[in-house]
């Protein structure tokens, strides 16, 4: 028994487009409603005292999608950018950005940059966004950028330096919801001992007593991390 929260909490937010389709709508609107449900979890985790929160908003992948569909998460992005950093000011939360930004057009990548530094004095919480996000390529680009250094041997401390989330402990439980259960290229280190918790739950409809549940779930379960105890 477990009775401790998670310090780190990690969302893959599955499901807004059979929302959407579910109720006649475009899968557009879905994505908005999936921002409503990020916008009451997200203070809702903070309020509990989980001091890092990841989710994955666009994997790499995702951009096989129609163009209006990335349009949509674009534009979604830097409304919630916009949105949630007097937030993150106020609540002394680092904004950290997953993933390939260089996708976005100037202005965004501009204003991204400004709330990454606007929030990177504070270190005891944070908010990590994956948005056009790869695991795979994020440990590829981490070895390069070491050999580019000039390490010639790596450990583990050297190479999580290189990470997007360096200085943020792995997360504790990953949550996906809409009842589909993989991991889809998220986090791939950092998830080596992550508790996966999977709900049927489609994302706009994720609530805070759907967080409760999984949080009860994750207090039954008996780390051990390799040992035997
Ligand atoms: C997966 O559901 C969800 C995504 C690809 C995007 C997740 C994005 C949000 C919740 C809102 C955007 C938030 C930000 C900060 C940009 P899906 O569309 O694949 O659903 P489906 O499997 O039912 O089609």
């Amino acid at each position: 028994m477990n009775d401790r929260l998670p310090r780190h909490i990690a969302f893959i937010m599955d499901g807004n487009g059979r929302w959407a389709l579910k109720k006649g709508l475009k899968r557009s609107i879905g994505h908005r409603y999936g921002v409503k449900a990020l916008k009451r979890i997200f203070e809702y985790v903070f309020e509990l005292g989980i001091n890092y929160m990841s989710i994955y908003a666009l994997s790499k992948e995702n951009l096989k999608r129609p163009k209006e569909e990335i349009q949509t998460l674009i534009e979604l992005l830097n409304e919630y950018i916009d949105d949630c950093l007097p937030q993150l000011i106020k609540n002394k939360i680092r904004l950290n950005i997953m993933g390939d930004i260089s996708i976005l057009d100037d202005s965004s990548q501009q204003k991204i940059k400004m709330a990454l530094e606007d929030t990177k004095h504070y270190s005891d919480k944070a908010l990590n966004i994956a948005f056009n996000y790869s695991g795979r390529d994020e440990i590829i680009k981490a070895a390069n950028q070491a050999i580019k250094d000039g390490h010639g041997e790596i450990n583990q401390e050297i190479f999580e330096k290189y990470l997007y989330t360096a200085s943020i402990p792995d997360p504790d439980l990953i949550i996906r919801t809409s009842g589909e259960q993989r991991i889809s290229n998220f986090m791939l280190y950092q998830s080596a001992y992550s508790e996966i918790y999977f709900t049927k739950t489609l994302w706009p409809d994720f609530t805070k007593k759907t967080l409760d549940a999984a949080l009860d779930d994750y207090k039954k379960r008996h780390r051990k991390f390799g040992d035997i105890k």
